[in-house]
């Protein structure tokens, strides 16, 4: 019975669908993991297979799969309504999260914050649209003009939009697209590993500052804003920002009075170990987007905060046009945001951030193991995000080439004893849920671990 469902779903899979950032001639020549059930930190496939479900299903799961004050705010939720629009409407949980949303950004003193109006829609490319519109938008109705361009970092991702493509930095993704693209500047990024500048950490005084000061000096007057994943670049390999970095980011933005867009729509909601990354070294931006783990991983919702006086360039009499026009059908879901109020008081209740602590400590001890191996050239680790960076050659730090799938196989090896990873290219992602427990951790380290050594040698 399950054998006859279980083809029956890889034939419509085969037949009907078309899979995201897939080469689909190999993956219809692949008998497909097939998601049933979760619970937890884990994944049941149609056959009652369990696996550890370590990227947090492309990296949202927070506090688990299935929880109950998630599903139950949910089923409450539907009971009164599931959707009416944002726009000529409002409705409760909307606002009521907005302001949960303002007041934990600024919770503690957490980041200095003056982000008080938040705009929603519904997924992390679209947090980046409107970030960018916003930003543009301002300095138009500031009356300064000339300043409708972004600066952006190599290897950053944005989303795949075409507004998010245009500021991202990874040519594999974005290459081919750009010819449809805008205009904007790239600042190196800060990956140390493979230092474009030749430098090394801390005596490089952080060297790629220095080069993204040039480009502001340079294009301050042409530039609306830097767009920047704070401390860790996410798609681009888990690259990790080396202390100070961000900071003086922050700094070079206000010398050139250009504005600073932090995409935390992946470090966001503890996944660096503090609710946002921004707080680490007390950067306050201009305009912060939200999305994947706000709802705790359960339904699609973004958020984009910007500080009132932004806000304030937008207001003005209708005839005026200063109207922010964009919005998109789902902006503000009821049950979306009913299941993130439901998360951030998990995160409350359960001190996820505090208890998440010692884990982030265990896991950095068995990376250390795994740091040793031969074709393991880096690992980087900030939080529950980790990066390991599979080098042909250790010494010279020679890449796979593109042909050997070196990722790819080794997370498939994985998925074979029980943990479902995925790779990005020759870096193999780590991005537990937040609510793992240490036990699991571990058999998620070593089960990657073996996976590398079977694979890579
Ligand atoms: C930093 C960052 N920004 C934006 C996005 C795009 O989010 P979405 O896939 O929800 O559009 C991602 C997705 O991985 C991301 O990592």
């Amino acid at each position: 019975m399950i054998k006859t469902f279980k083809r029956h779903i890889e034939r419509l899979d085969r037949q009907y669908l078309w899979h995201p950032f897939t080469q689909m001639k190999d993956w219809t020549e692949e008998s497909p993991v097939i998601i049933t059930g979760g619970r937890g930190s884990f994944l049941k496939d149609i056959t009652g297979k369990w696996y550890i479900d370590g990227v947090s299903s492309l990296w949202v799961t927070v506090h688990g799969h299935c929880r109950k004050e998630i599903d139950d705010a949910i089923k409450e939720q539907v009971d009164k309504i599931s959707h009416s629009t944002l726009l000529g409407l409002t409705h409760p949980p909307a606002a009521i999260l907005a302001e949960k949303l303002v007041k934990i950004v600024g919770a503690n003193g957490r980041l200095p914050l003056r982000l008080s109006k938040v705009f929603y829609s519904d997924n992390g490319s679209t947090a980046v649209e409107v970030a960018l519109k916003m930003a543009f938008q301002y300095w138009r109705q500031k009356g300064v003009k000339g300043k409708e361009t972004f600066l952006s970092l190599d290897n950053a991702y944005h989303g795949d939009t075409l507004g998010a493509v245009s500021v991202g930095g990874i040519d594999v993704f974005h290459q081919i697209f750009s010819p449809l693209l805008f205009k904007a500047y790239r600042a190196p990024s800060p990956y140390c590993y493979r230092c474009k500048l030749g430098k090394k950490y801390p005596s490089c005084r952080l060297r790629c500052l220095q080069e993204m000061e040039k480009v502001m000096w340079k294009h301050h007057r042409e530039i609306a804003a830097l767009i920047i994943e704070p401390l860790v670049q996410g798609a681009g390999g888990m690259i990790t920002a080396p202390e100070g970095y961000l900071k003086g980011a922050r700094k070079l933005c206000s010398k050139y009075n250009i504005l600073m867009i932090a995409d935390e729509v992946a470090t966001g909601f503890g996944r660096t170990g503090k609710m946002f990354a921004c707080e680490h070294e007390g950067v306050s931006p201009d305009i912060l987007c939200l999305a994947k783990g706000i709802t705790g991983g359960y339904l699609p919702l973004a958020a984009t905060l910007a500080t009132d006086e932004i806000y304030g360039a937008f207001l003005g009499e209708f005839k005026e046009l200063k109207t922010f026009f964009h919005g998109h059908t789902y902006t503000g879901n009821q049950l979306a945001c009913a299941a993130a109020l439901a998360g951030l008081g998990i995160f409350k209740k359960e001190k996820t951030l505090k208890n998440m602590q010692r884990k982030i400590g265990l896991l950095g001890n068995e990376l250390d193991k795994i740091r040793k191996f031969t074709h393991v050239g880096d690992v980087r680790q900030r939080g529950f995000m980790v990066g390991i960076e599979l080098v042909k050659d250790k010494k010279t730090k020679e890449p796979y080439p593109l042909e050997d799938k070196m990722g790819w196989k080794v997370c498939h090896r994985a998925g074979e004893k029980g943990v479902l990873i995925r790779p990005l290219g020759n870096v193999i992602v780590l991005m537990p849920p937040l609510s793992i427990s240490a036990g699991e951790l571990k058999s998620l380290a070593r089960i990657t671990a073996r996976a590398v050594q079977e694979v890579a040698g």
